[in-house]
């Protein structure tokens, strides 16, 4: 199943506390943007990789992306991720299967990306796995209650749909000025059906500090594709 990858990297990575863009801190040497960039530059699948950037970036980026060999397009990111998400979008060839990416995810399986591209065949699809924890529901530091959690999941990506599907949603969202935190809640508000692919636990979002420690150790473990 081709697909073309939309990454939004334009972030300001705010909860990780650094003075820069989190995608250009390292992991065992690399940019984290870098071991990302590699999980689409390697998978036969992957024809086109669209990577929306803040624009003081961009020479950062055209650098790091040099050695890659699968065709890049940059986009100018926006304030939000879905708006980096749509600038992506809007240069995507619209029928063909597209794969929206976070770049702070660089630790996602080849096997499992094959999973989500070939659910998108038939809708929307996203990775996600089950929550561990016990979750309560607080107001004021007080427990309201405990939320059951059997049916609970966390979102991970990729997310991938028919490139034409999500273009728009998207499109819509603008109109009606909706927000989602992710791709998918963009299509369950407009009715359409999303299934999960069960994930991996290694696909982490490096968002807070200790993240990079995480990273580091799935890195050390040298199995991921
Ligand atoms: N992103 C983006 N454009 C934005 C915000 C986020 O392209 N306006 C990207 C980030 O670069 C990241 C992905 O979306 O690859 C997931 O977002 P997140 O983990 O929230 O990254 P940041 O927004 O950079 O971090 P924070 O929310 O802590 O500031
Ligand atoms: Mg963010």
């Amino acid at each position: 199943v081709a697909y073309t990858v939309v990454i939004p990297a334009a972030g300001r990575g705010k909860r990780m506390g650094a003075d820069a863009n989190k995608l250009m801190l390292s992991l065992r040497g690399k940019p984290i943007i870098a071991w990302t960039l590699q999980v689409f530059d390697t998978d036969p699948w992957c024809e086109h990789i669209v990577l929306a950037i803040r624009p003081e970036e961009r020479d950062w980026f055209e650098a790091m992306m040099a050695h890659i060999d699968t065709p890049i397009t940059y986009v100018i990111g926006g304030e939000e991720r879905q708006q980096s998400v749509y600038a992506g979008l809007l240069v995507v060839e619209t029928d063909t299967i597209v794969m929206i990416h976070d770049g702070a995810r660089p630790f996602v399986k080849r096997e499992q990306l094959h999973q989500v591209a070939e659910a998108a065949l038939q809708g929307g699809a996203i990775l996600a796995v089950p929550v561990k924890d016990t979750v309560k529901q607080v107001e004021r530091h007080q427990i309201e209650q405990t939320v059951p959690r059997e049916n609970l999941w966390l979102a991970q990506t990729p997310q991938a749909f028919q490139a034409k599907a999500i273009l728009s949603a998207h499109e819509k969202a603008v109109e009606r000025q909706v927000l989602g935190t992710d791709d998918a809640s963009l299509f369950e508000w407009l009715g359409e059906t999303v299934q999960v692919v069960p994930g991996d636990y290694h696909n982490i979002k490096m968002t807070t500090p200790e993240d990079l420690l995480f990273g580091d150790a799935i890195l050390a473990k040298g199995d991921l594709q």
